[in-house]
């Protein structure tokens, strides 16, 4: 397990997330997380819906037991870091972080995105952000909020550019091929999928 892990998400793709929600607060419906980690950016949601749509949900999504295994869809030599496991923080840890910052507390779901039932989700979402790092993780996260993604709402996949996870393109690209609606504009190693 690597210690002292960087953040996931660099500032740059923060920057353009945080953009990309605020954009998107005026439409109906919650912000959702699928894979939200330690809850570096996820802070930074809260923070932003307190601020200037204190009406909206933030909702997260982990395993906390870190990544499950890759598929061969996944597979790359730059991506040794990635393993089954790796990534692991308790869901107590995260709920802390919140506290400590003096923000509401989101709603936060503990297990596997593919065990997630309908009530886990919230009906309506404005924006997504969908940051698992696995062809499988991604496939299951697309499928999960596509259809509560409202009209004009925002869905924002992780790591598309990331040589190390080739797997995240892969699930985007097939996704795209079956969704002739959606619109793909890539910022920095962010899919910005617009339904
Ligand atoms: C790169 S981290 C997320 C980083 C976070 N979004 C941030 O901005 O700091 C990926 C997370 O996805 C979670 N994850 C990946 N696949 C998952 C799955 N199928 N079900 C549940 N959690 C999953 C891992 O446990 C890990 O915490």
């Amino acid at each position: 397990m690597i210690k002292n892990m960087p953040p996931q998400v660099s500032a740059d793709e923060t920057s353009v997330l945080l953009e990309l929600v605020e954009q998107s607060l005026a439409r109906a419906g919650d912000v959702v997380e699928l894979g939200c980690y330690r809850g570096d950016t996820s802070l930074l949601l809260e923070r932003l819906l307190e601020r200037q749509a204190p009406e909206k949900r933030l909702w997260l999504y982990d395993s906390f037991e870190g990544l499950p295994s890759k598929t061969a869809a996944d597979a790359s030599a730059a991506g040794e870091a990635f393993k089954p496991g790796e990534l692991l923080v308790s869901k107590r840890e995260v709920v802390e972080r919140f506290k400590k910052a003096g923000l509401k507390v989101p709603r936060i779901k503990k297990g596997w995105f593919e065990d997630l039932a309908e009530e886990n989700l919230p009906e309506q979402i404005c924006f997504a952000f969908l940051d698992g790092d696995l062809y499988r993780s991604i496939k299951v996260s697309l499928q999960l909020v596509e259809g509560r993604v409202v009209n004009g709402g925002v869905i924002v996949v992780h790591d598309y550019n990331n040589p190390e996870l080739p797997g995240v393109a892969k699930a985007v690209d097939e996704w795209l091929a079956t969704h002739k609606k959606a619109r793909l504009n890539v910022r920095a190693s962010l899919a910005i999928l617009t339904v």
